[in-house]
């Protein structure tokens, strides 16, 4: 069973506190996020070797940066864990002052397991998650499964701390993870891809190459934001936009042949996928 979360969620009741342990791309995005959603900077304590000025100046503002753990360690609400999967090992020891039996953590390490974040947070709650970069504009895909220790309170404010930075997915089978990775994880690499090489089709057909890049930036961007306001599936905003016998058919037929994009993206799905479990061991 799959469920998506729905409505703009408020963080402005949560009491906290959120611990959040690494503001790097993701942890930083999360954040904004949070902040821009209501969440009371107080509400929150902040853990990053390197802060940035911006997560510094939250400081007025009642943000706890790098407190020393016992002085401020208490049951977290939230424990949120966004450093490098390499770093995890290293950081949890640190943290179980701030994980006691009503913390919820949530990892969007990529590749560490609910096994192992259960094994090291005995007494709490855990979810793991997916997002994926669009999130640094309040516009990722996040997949999220719960361990079974989770509250339905829990899992509401998970929703809303990963709602934040865009859509959200909730699955019940962590071996979906692994595919999760390649689809949504993976796939912004896949559409970027999609206008560099739109772009340089564009070059050999003639075009210069300024005039190729944007085009093929505005086209992969408006296409993208149509298929997300469009209530219509991709295949038929496909089909509106090919006439018969017209140039986008005849463009449609090679990549739609049998050894076209399709077998090509399966492939390439394939291959992050089964990466995804060699990283995870
Ligand atoms: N970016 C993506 O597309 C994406 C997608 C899905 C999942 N993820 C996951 O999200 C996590 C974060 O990725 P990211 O791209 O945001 O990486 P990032 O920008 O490198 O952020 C990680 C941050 O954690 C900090 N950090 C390292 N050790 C720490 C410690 N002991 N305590 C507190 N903070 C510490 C790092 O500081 P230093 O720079 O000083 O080390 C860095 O600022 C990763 O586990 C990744 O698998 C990322």
């Amino acid at each position: 069973m799959t469920t998506s979360s729905s409505g703009t969620p408020s963080l402005a009741g949560i009491r906290g506190p959120i611990v959040l342990v690494g503001v790097g791309k993701m942890g930083g995005a999360m954040l904004e996020g949070w902040l821009s959603l209501g969440l009371d900077p107080k509400s929150v304590i902040a853990f990053e070797p390197q802060p940035t000025p911006e997560l510094k100046a939250l400081e007025k503002r009642g943000l706890r940066l790098n407190p020393v753990a016992a002085a401020a360690g208490a049951d977290a609400a939230a424990l949120v864990l966004a450093v490098k999967p390499q770093a995890a090992a290293g950081v949890v020891i640190g943290l179980k002052l701030f994980a006691g039996s009503g913390t919820v953590v949530l990892s969007i390490m990529a590749g560490t397991t609910l096994q192992f974040l259960e094994r090291e947070f005995v007494f709490s709650s855990v979810v793991r998650a997916m997002p994926n970069t669009p999130a640094a504009i309040g516009r990722g895909m996040t997949v999220a499964v719960p361990s079974k220790k989770v509250t339905p309170p829990q899992r509401q404010l998970v929703d809303a701390l990963l709602s934040a930075t865009g859509a959200v997915e909730w699955i019940d089978n962590e071996s979906f993870m692994d595919a999760v990775t390649a689809v949504s994880g993976s796939g912004p690499a896949y559409v970027f891809l999609l206008a560099e090489t739109l772009a340089k089709a564009g070059v050999a057909a003639g075009l210069p190459p300024e005039l190729a890049m944007k085009l093929a930036r505005e086209t992969v961007a408006g296409a993208g934001e149509l298929l997300k306001r469009s209530p219509l599936d991709p295949a038929t905003l496909r089909q509106n936009v090919t006439s018969p016998g017209g140039t986008t058919a005849a463009a449609l037929e090679v990549l739609m042949a049998p050894d076209g994009l399709e077998p090509l993206m399966q492939k390439a799905v394939a291959a992050a996928t089964r990466r995804s479990k060699e990283l995870a061991g």
